[in-house]
């Protein structure tokens, strides 16, 4: 048995990779809590656009307009629940309009920073689970397991549709693939904490592997952990 007793797991990767759900999956096997990175971007951006600020005008937010936000992130026992403005939020993370400007946001050094202390407070004692696009080349830079899954483009947008209840045609899937391109190439363009593939990361293709198969290839490398 290892001595990391509750280790910090992340999973990077594109948009519609699957990180999420898989990171929830693993870590509800392993008994470690799941942070979803992407739904504090989305929570940010969901606020700003409730307050009614034009996101033109975001590029000019400082770091005490991001911090007032009226964001509240808590610690459960399998992971996190996230209010904005009072009310607990998770559907409305999704909607359309949050998920045109979330990249917009995410580009923005205030709102890297005001979240960048968050994740690594939620990281602290170990035993989590965490995805996104920075996991692990910049909040958990030390992490005992780094994950980068990548899955063909259309792979990843037929998944999306069939997520949100939709099944897609050939026309459906072609429209979502460029709607993922473009938020992949805004991720991996901007400045600061692009989307990278970490130098020392388990890379996953996840194209022709089931749920089952993904979750589990990431716990063997958990698992291989506490073998000596
Ligand atoms: O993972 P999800 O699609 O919910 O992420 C939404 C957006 O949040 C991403 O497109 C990206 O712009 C931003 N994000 C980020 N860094 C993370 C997680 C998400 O920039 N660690």
């Amino acid at each position: 048995m290892n001595k990391l007793a509750q280790p910090v797991v992340t999973l990077d990767g594109p948009a519609g990779s699957g990180k999420s759900t898989t990171a929830k999956e693993v870590a509800r096997r392993l008994g470690f809590r799941h942070l979803d990175s992407g739904a504090l971007y989305r929570a940010l951006t969901l606020a700003l656009l409730e307050e009614g600020t034009p996101p033109a005008q975001w590029v000019d937010l400082t770091d005490e307009d991001m911090d007032g936000l009226p964001i509240r992130v808590s610690s459960r026992e399998a992971d996190f629940v996230i209010e904005v403005a009072g009310r607990v939020v998770q559907a409305e993370l999704r909607s359309p309009s949050v998920t045109e400007h979330v990249a917009l946001l995410a580009s923005l050094p205030a709102a890297r920073r005001c979240l960048l202390y968050l994740q690594q407070v939620a990281g602290e004692k170990g035993g989590l689970v965490a995805d996104g696009r920075d996991m692990g080349s910049v909040v958990f830079p030390e992490a005992d397991v780094k994950v980068y899954l990548v899955a063909d483009l259309h792979e990843r947008a037929r998944r999306r549709l069939e997520e949100s209840g939709i099944s897609p045609s050939n026309v459906d899937v072609e429209r979502e693939s460029k709607v993922i391109a473009e938020r992949d190439r805004q991720d991996s363009e901007r400045e600061l904490s692009p989307l990278r593939e970490p130098s020392n990361a388990h890379r996953i293709d996840t194209t022709s592997l089931n749920f089952n198969e993904q979750v589990e290839e990431v716990v063997a490398l958990v698992e291989a952990l506490y073998v000596d």
